[in-house]
């Protein structure tokens, strides 16, 4: 069993009781973000996740009112399918959000994914070489623990020296081959938000709670992490949970 990073973050717990709250709550958390990045450096840099949680979210953020010419758009992860294949991440939040708002095409940092893993992780490593930290990191949770694309009994992207971005080749969810943005490179961001609702992700929740050896548990940043959740994906820890 691959050992996970022996540091755990600070967790802080958000819930609310459905997918729609937990959306519409976290959307004005990043907005406070966004803002408060465009006000002291001038640009705002966001890390993305793929799956289907953060559909809500993003369409949400679709709506705000902000300078989007100063985003940066980054993503934690990729499938290695063609450009304008349904199943990559960047093409879902294009078109929930990014093609629907004046963000600068060159400000949308995909991961090449069609290059294959191996070139697109060597070129996405140079990309974001020359971010110290990321604003946020938004991060979603999989059921059995995985966050990103860095999933169980693969600790290559977990440990302390691994490259910003690596390829990986067998993952449990498809599509098997894939890019994933590290641990450690998500973690080095001011804010780092994991999302995840539904009943289905109760057993992962516990797990991070319990600081059981899940890649979710290696994202560490110094700043902590901020869990979002709806009621379902919180019960198993709902009771063990300081009052909101
Ligand atoms: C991906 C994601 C992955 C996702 C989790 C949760 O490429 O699939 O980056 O890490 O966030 O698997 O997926 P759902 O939100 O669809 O449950």
């Amino acid at each position: 069993m691959a050992q996970y990073a022996l540091r755990r973050a600070e967790l802080r717990w958000h819930v609310r009781a459905t997918p729609g709250l937990v959306a519409a709550a976290l959307a004005e958390e990043i907005a406070s973000q966004a803002r408060q990045a465009l006000e002291r450096r001038g640009s705002y840099s966001i890390v993305l996740s793929g799956g289907s949680t953060p559909r809500p979210l993003y369409g949400i953020l679709r709506g705000l009112t902000t300078d989007w010419a100063r985003w940066h758009i980054y993503f934690s992860d990729e499938r290695c399918v063609p450009r304008d294949d349904p199943r990559r991440n960047d093409a879902l939040v294009r078109s929930l959000w990014l093609d629907h708002v004046d963000i600068r095409k060159q400000h949308i940092h995909s991961i090449p994914a069609e290059l294959g893993a191996e070139a697109a992780a060597a070129a996405y490593a140079q990309a974001v070489h020359s971010v110290d930290l990321f604003d946020t990191t938004l991060l979603g949770l999989g059921e059995d623990g995985h966050t990103a694309s860095l999933f169980p009994n693969d600790g290559r992207g977990i440990e302390p020296d691994a490259p910003d971005a690596l390829a990986v080749r067998q993952a449990p969810k498809p599509p098997r081959e894939r890019v994933s943005l590290s641990a450690g490179r998500l973690s080095s961001s001011r804010s780092v938000v994991m999302l995840a609702t539904g009943e289905g992700k109760s057993g992962a929740v516990a797990a991070l709670y319990d600081k059981a050896a899940i890649p979710a548990a290696a994202i560490v940043p110094s700043v902590g992490v901020d869990v979002w959740l709806d009621s379902a994906a919180a019960a198993a820890v709902r009771a063990r949970l300081p009052a909101d």
